[in-house]
């Protein structure tokens, strides 16, 4: 995991991972340095992965007061257990709908969650966290958020893509992608992620688009894209057109076998 700060206010936590025939996913946690720190997400749970050790060489983790989890997905809660236990000062600030996805597999402390739906806001001690559900998104449970002294998005998976290479996917700004490319990744992502996004009216999408604090942001930061300063009109037009692109079809058994035919054999062991 590599570790980059943007600016006075945010630390990035960059990993990735390659999906087969789509390219390289970037999946970033953060750190928003508020008077009361704010934790974004918590990374990957892959067992060759150490979340609490990249932040600590940010952060102290008995510092941090809020742990905002975007939505429950395992790409998101690699080290929230370990971080409820290293900040005990932390409230888990995350929906109704998302404690009860984690209850199915190993229940969140009651008394440590924040409850917070789309359209409340939360005060970190300099600045007020306006949540929103972004217009994009995987989980019922999804909840970003915009900062209003910072003018900062977090939109969670929305705005996502799958890059080309590796050095793409670790890239501090995502203006190294090429514009057209950029677009495309998002587009193929928001119909991986968001499949719903095709059966959408495409005015009333826009619309609600727009309402969206997040048109007015600085910069977006995605759990799945480089760190995006000064995109927001190039996004909506990248929304504009989520819901009239081809539904996205993963491959099936045929491929799966096709695959494996490929594979050099192994020698039988002696
Ligand atoms: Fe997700
Ligand atoms: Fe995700």
């Amino acid at each position: 995991m590599r570790t980059f700060r943007v600016g006075d206010d945010v630390t990035v936590f960059n990993d990735q991972l390659e999906v087969p025939g789509l390219g390289f996913l970037p999946v970033n946690a953060f750190v928003l340095h508020a008077r009361e720190p704010v934790v974004i997400d918590t990374g990957l749970g892959l067992p060759d992965r150490d979340f609490m050790a990249s932040l600590r060489d940010v952060i102290d983790p008995a510092t941090v007061r809020w742990i905002w989890l975007t939505h429950p997905d395992r790409d998101h809660t690699g080290g929230l257990f370990d971080l409820l236990e290293a900040a005990p000062q932390a409230r888990l600030v995350t929906t109704f709908i998302a404690a009860g996805i984690m209850s199915t597999e190993r229940p969140l402390p009651l008394d440590r969650l924040y409850l917070l739906n789309p359209g409340q806001r939360l005060d970190v001690g300099d600045r007020t966290l306006h949540a929103f559900r972004p217009p994009l998104f995987d989980s019922p449970a999804t909840v970003g958020f915009y900062d209003d002294r910072s003018r900062l998005c977090f939109s969670s998976d929305c705005f996502g893509a799958p890059l080309a290479t590796a050095e793409l996917a670790a890239t501090e700004d995502v203006r190294d992608v090429p514009a057209e490319q950029l677009r495309s990744a998002q587009l193929l992502w928001a119909a991986v992620d968001s499949p719903w996004v095709h059966h959408v009216d495409p005015g009333r999408f826009l619309d609600t688009v727009r309402s969206m604090p997040l048109m007015d942001a600085e910069a977006v930061f995605s759990t799945h894209l480089p760190p995006a300063t000064g995109m927001s009109a190039q996004f909506e037009a990248m929304l504009a057109q989520a819901p009239g692109t081809n539904p996205f079809v993963g491959p099936d058994q045929k491929a799966l076998q096709e695959l494996l035919a490929s594979f050099e054999p192994v020698a039988a062991a002696t």
